[in-house]
């Protein structure tokens, strides 16, 4: 199974709509002239809601084959939820992605599996891809040992939603920002894991369509070491997704070892 690479840029509550067009604009050239292949390597922007408009509108006038979505979204799709916004508004903004139960989603505004398996149904009923962010804590790593609460997590948005393009990244809390990355070892462990819940609960095939990528404090320094490993199939990159440089330099990581 051929899963094209996703390098997705998780800007967090940075950058507002007019830093979003010059980064975006500036993305684009940096990836054009290096003339990167986004059929061979796909990149992605995760903007903040009010950059999203302006993001939508400067790919489509100028073409430009970044694609985009958004951080979060509602598990409702109208009506009373102030401050919530809805995965209708979102596809209407032809958004392709949104991420699902990003750790900082989780701890902050107490999303449970439950929350994150209702917006990933939400997400996929609307026409987005879902990328669905799982990973333990350091804490849980060590009381429960790898492979078990990320594998848990996903198992109640598996159980919860019908087989569909999902993309899912394992982000262990605590390489989130933290300059500490897991090791290439232990992400493709994870990233392993992972597709075997796929495989269990939604078959061999979605599994093996189904990307999985690592995150947590990926820059281009340690890109290519992740990419190498079978199971690992991209990044949710947050911090060194805000330079653009740098970003470009991770989207292109075959340069790095000539993958
Ligand atoms: P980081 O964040 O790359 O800054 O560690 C990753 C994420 O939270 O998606």
């Amino acid at each position: 199974m051929n899963r094209t690479p996703l390098i997705a840029g998780n800007w967090k509550m940075n950058l507002d709509h007019l830093q979003a067009i010059a980064t975006v604009q500036k993305l684009a050239w940096t990836l054009k002239d290096a003339r990167h292949d986004h059929d061979d390597v796909e990149v992605a922007v995760f903007p903040p809601f009010t950059d999203l408009r302006s993001v939508q509108t400067l790919i489509s006038a100028d073409k430009l084959p970044i694609r985009f979505g958004a951080q979060d979204l509602s598990q409702y799709d109208s009506g009373a939820h102030t401050g919530d916004v809805s995965g209708a508004f979102l596809a209407a903004l032809d958004a392709q992605y949104v991420i699902v139960g990003h750790s900082e989603r989780r701890t902050m505004h107490g999303e449970t599996d439950e929350v994150v398996a209702a917006k990933t149904a939400a997400a996929v009923k609307h026409g987005l891809v879902p990328v669905v962010c799982v990973g333990e804590t350091g804490e849980q790593r060590e009381e429960r040992g790898a492979g078990v609460v990320a594998v848990e997590q996903l198992q109640v948005v598996l159980d919860a939603v019908q087989p569909a393009e999902i993309v899912v990244a394992y982000e262990p809390v605590w390489a989130i920002g933290s300059g500490q990355a897991a090791t290439a070892d232990q992400a493709q462990e994870e990233c392993a894991a992972i597709r075997r819940g796929i495989a269990a609960a939604w078959g061999e095939e979605a599994a093996a369509a189904t990307r999985v990528l690592y995150g947590g404090s990926v820059k281009s320094g340690n890109i290519a070491g992740f990419l190498r490993e079978p199971d690992v199939d991209g990044a949710l990159v947050g911090g060194a997704s805000l330079d653009v440089q740098e970003f470009a330099a991770i989207a292109r990581f075959r340069q790095h070892v000539g993958l």
